[in-house]
């Protein structure tokens, strides 16, 4: 129904545009489209780009682990020698990707209840003892039963060879994200929730080496820390390590006057047993932020949930008296990519008019003949689903839409960023 509305609407604006005769002056003002508006003509956008590489697509189509980072880890796994390898890693890879959140006791109380009743329903009052235990054996079989892992020696090196190159990629798809959008975004600091084997530390290296003197990699298990240490140093105990600055502690940094420019929790918040405990950390967290929290778990529904959560506890902040007043904003939202699945949130500190506010594409885009269908998510939080073609939206745009892929930003101006439109009110002739 929205579309058909849209392209309505969008239709007469292109009427009274043309009786106007108002022509498109830039190669990149372009006209018109259904329920969205226009191509963003606030800046040459493209400049000389082709439209292949406007600058919303931030896919990163193939992500390598650095050579040394590669190389120890194989060092590592070999003096490991641990029997059943890959048998392990499978086993972790399925329960990491199956894992729902924990239970509630809140739900579990609201569960028992509900069984209870029904059990009585049918029951004979005086055997009461024996409805509680079926409401238990009732609770067991039927709810979830979440395990928190015990990162010990062996279990940090089958996550290392399950997960260091997935756990890579999708922090270096969020570290693209924001390089792409703000380059002169140059951070100096960075801490790691969760570090585990300390993938983030690398990928941060390969985006913002140049600028990035001190990384803080915070793990409560001892045995994560001293494996991420020896794939910094090659694979041993001695030796230089590759990344200069990096720092590892098992407790979060107590002052909170401390910020860090970017702070990172990925697959960390999924580790721990309760929404109190995640609420607790994702405060502290954002407190700790000076610029970027970035928070990535994988491409599930539990994944997705726990990052909503975190969003909205950030962006209704009821913190009563902040060391840091500035609000925060989503400056990048969730995306699947084929490869490695993720879920995937980005916010920060300031003013959102400083980051693009182009929408985003929320879904594969279907290319079909001179026509495409995007669906997208407005600043606004709307979402559209566009259909683009070059003869009624231009050629700028419909070759723009054509290239690009779910989770990139489709370089338009929506309708609520407009001044209204006489156009609004145009009868449809
Ligand atoms: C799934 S691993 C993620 C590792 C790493 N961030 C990555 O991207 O591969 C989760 C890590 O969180 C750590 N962890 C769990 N609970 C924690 C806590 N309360 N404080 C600090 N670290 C914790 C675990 O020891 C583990 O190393």
């Amino acid at each position: 129904m929205a579309t058909a509305r849209g392209s309505r609407y969008l239709l007469k604006i292109g009427r009274w545009r043309r009786s106007f005769g108002i022509a498109p002056q830039f190669r990149a003002l372009a006209t018109l489209v259904p329920g969205v508006s226009h191509v963003d003509n606030k800046s040459d956008f493209l400049g000389k780009r082709p439209h292949r590489r406007h600058p919303g697509i931030l896919q990163l189509s193939c992500v390598r682990l650095p050579q040394a980072l590669a190389d120890a880890a194989q060092l590592l796994l070999l003096e490991g020698a641990m029997p059943n390898m890959e048998k392990q890693v499978q086993v972790l890879t399925n329960y990491l990707w199956s894992r729902h959140l924990p239970v509630e006791p809140e739900e579990l109380q609201r569960r028992a209840v509900l069984l209870e009743k029904k059990i009585l329903e049918n029951a004979d009052s005086c055997q009461m003892e024996k409805h509680q235990e079926e409401v238990l054996r009732a609770l067991r079989r039927t709810t979830y039963h979440w395990q928190k892992l015990s990162y010990n020696e062996g279990l940090s090196l089958v996550y290392m060879a399950a997960r260091l190159d997935g756990g890579f990629a999708a922090v270096s798809r969020a570290f693209h994200e924001i390089q792409a959008r703000l380059p002169e975004f140059q951070p100096q600091t960075l801490m790691d929730f969760g570090s585990g084997t300390g993938s983030v530390t690398w990928a941060a290296h390969s985006t913002w080496g140049q600028s990035l003197r001190e990384y803080m990699c915070v793990d409560s298990s001892a045995a994560m820390l001293e494996l991420a240490e020896k794939l910094l140093k090659g694979g041993s105990g001695s030796g230089m390590p590759c990344v200069p600055g990096v720092f590892f502690r098992q407790f979060l940094p107590v002052s909170p006057k401390v910020q860090f420019d970017v702070v990172v929790a990925a697959f960390s918040l999924s580790e721990l047993p309760s929404k109190a405990d995640r609420t607790d950390v994702v405060q502290t967290l954002w407190r700790k932020t000076g610029r970027f929290l970035v928070l990535v778990e994988n491409g599930t529904k539990a994944g997705h949930s726990l990052l909503m959560d975190a969003r909205d506890l950030v962006l209704n902040g009821k913190e009563k008296s902040p060391l840091d007043p500035r609000p925060g904003f989503v400056f990048a939202p969730n995306k699947k990519p084929k490869e490695e699945k993720l879920s995937l949130v980005i916010l920060a500190r300031g003013s959102p008019e400083e980051a693009t506010r182009w929408p985003r594409i929320t879904q594969p885009v279907l290319r079909r003949p001179r026509h495409v269908h995007c669906h997208l998510c407005c600043p606004d939080g709307r979402m559209q689903h566009a259909v683009i073609t070059a003869r009624r939206h231009g050629r700028d745009l419909y070759r723009c839409a054509r290239v690009s892929s779910w989770g990139d930003l489709l370089p338009v101006i929506t309708p609520s960023e407009l001044p209204p439109s006489p156009a609004q009110d145009a009868p449809e002739s």
